[in-house]
């Protein structure tokens, strides 16, 4: 899919459909009203006769063909409630809209968008995003694709002049992201049998073929145990699919500036080891490896833009199997760190594939190191599928990450990491247990990471709830790439 910028006006552009909106109460948005004096008052007419009243939610199509081409007006709602909600309310209806035509081409009318509070830049970021989402799909294991497909292939946005050089921008900055968000869902959907720590070593070291900027390195099970990665070994112990840990460096900025380092829990199956989960929907947990996965996406993205600044993306990835050789409950491992751990419950296995991990970036010295992962079932009860869970030992980085969350509707919230959750960590046998009890299991499991990252700027993501939808929409959703670019933009 192809995204531009035009100021020529919406009657224009050769295209299959023009998209303009109407607020409530029969009121053309200024997009709307170039196109009824191209229509020679249809769109005035339509109006008056109720055919569109404006209302949230709504949309209405007018046939046409050739130089004319169709119109799709998307009701905005009142003015005095268009707000940034209800933009994206209104964003996401015209993406709907807009994949389910048979066009190819269309031309939307940016400003008709936009909600007060925010620039044209963020409506463009959403315009991409929406319809980059909405077109979405993934076939790579279908033999014929039973649903049409998509046929909507170039999309200009059409701005003032005055807005033109920020709307690019920002139009080069969404796609690169689109095709960030895309990378993460593709490798989230793929499945487990296809998808394991080895075949993510391939996905590192193509990227790294693909793009000059970036550098893979990758240490496999010999490697992990020279250094004495115990608990990553651990953890991949019972699996015939040895694990990986996987760096992939993108430089950007100059030589010695310090990286801003993503740590991806990529666990490509999740059936809790010996301490089994549960057989419903246990095919969900291929998405385990979200958090690898979204790194792959910002680091793709990353390489797109060229952003100016040093990015290193770590993926730490193993398969959690039952097996003869699998760990036990009981069993105790030393951790990259030295510290020891009694893995009570061998499907905490997230938090000891990062433990290493976190120590292992040290090496880069790094300005700030955020882990993002599908963490905890507990994550879920305590947000939902709304946001995922921010913690960490730097208030400035999370409330960085937290604004990044809400400019992209990406969001996440914090969660308290007060030192007294760490006494639920305690072990008799151990310098700490895996599992800290059922209260705050979230704020526990992070407690457990920040046992590793006390040398640096350190926030933790756990994005169990957002990384991908079950049930009849089940997919990947990208989550959380949108919030982490946003975040590396604001950095550069
Ligand atoms: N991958 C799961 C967390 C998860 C569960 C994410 C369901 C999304 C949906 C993780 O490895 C896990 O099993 N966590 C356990 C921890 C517990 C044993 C302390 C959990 O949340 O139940
Ligand atoms: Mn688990
Ligand atoms: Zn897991």
């Amino acid at each position: 899919m192809q995204f531009s910028v035009t100021t020529s006006t919406l009657d224009k552009p050769r295209v299959s459909i023009r998209a303009a909106g109407i607020a409530h109460k029969r009121k053309p948005a200024a997009g709307a009203s170039a196109l009824d004096a191209a229509r020679d008052g249809e769109i005035a007419a339509l109006l008056k006769a109720g055919e569109i009243d404006g209302e949230a939610g709504s949309r209405l199509l007018l046939p046409g063909s050739g130089a004319k081409g169709s119109a799709l007006l998307i009701g905005l709602g009142a003015k005095k409630d268009f707000d940034t909600r209800a933009a994206r309310k209104a964003v996401q209806t015209l993406a709907a809209a807009l994949v389910e035509r048979p066009a190819t081409s269309a031309v939307i009318a940016v400003a008709d968008f936009q909600p007060r509070g925010q620039d044209i830049a963020w409506v463009v970021h959403s315009l991409v995003a929406a319809i980059s989402d909405a077109a979405y799909r993934f076939t790579a294991f279908k033999g014929k694709e039973e649903t049409t497909p998509v046929k909507l292939d170039k999309i200009q946005l059409c701005v003032e002049h005055g807005d033109a050089a920020a709307a690019k921008k920002a139009c080069t900055e969404a796609t690169a992201i689109a095709t960030g968000v895309n990378r993460a869902k593709d490798l989230g959907n793929t499945p487990p049998n296809v998808c394991y720590p080895e075949s993510l070593a391939d996905t590192a070291r193509e990227m790294a073929k693909q793009y000059k900027s970036l550098k893979a390195t990758v240490l496999d099970e010999k490697d992990l145990e020279k250094l004495g990665a115990g608990a990553i070994l651990a953890v991949g112990k019972g699996s015939e699919r040895p694990p990986r840990l996987i760096a992939m460096e993108y430089s950007g900025g100059k030589k010695d500036d310090a990286p801003v380092v993503l740590v991806g829990k990529g666990i490509t199956f999740d059936t809790g080891g010996i301490s089994l989960k549960p057989g419903a929907e246990m095919d969900e947990m291929k998405y385990d490896m979200c958090g690898a996965a979204s790194v792959f996406g910002v680091i793709e993205a990353c390489c797109e833009l060229g952003l100016p600044i040093n990015v290193v993306g770590v993926v730490t990835s193993a398969e959690n199997m039952p097996d003869g050789r699998a760990t036990r409950p009981g069993d105790i491992v030393t951790t990259l760190s030295g510290q020891t751990v009694e893995i009570l419950n061998t499907d905490a296995e997230g938090r000891l594939v990062l433990a290493d991990a976190l120590t292992w970036v040290e090496r880069y010295k790094p300005k700030a190191v955020i882990d993002i992962a599908t963490l905890t079932g507990a994550c879920i009860i305590a947000l939902g599928h709304q946001g995922a869970a921010i913690l960490g030992n730097n208030e400035r980085l999370a409330k960085d990450l937290l604004s990044a969350g809400e400019a992209t509707g990406d969001r996440g919230w914090q969660l308290p990491l007060w030192p007294e959750y760490q006494e639920q960590l305690k072990s008799n046998f151990a310098d700490m247990a895996n599992i800290g009890g059922r209260p705050a299991g979230t704020i526990t499991a992070a407690c457990f990471l920040s046992r590793y990252t006390e040398d640096y700027t350190w926030a933790h993501v756990d994005i169990a709830g957002v990384a991908w939808k079950s049930g009849k929409e089940k997919g990947a959703t990208g989550r959380p790439v949108p919030m982490l670019m946003r975040y590396l933009l604001d950095q550069a």
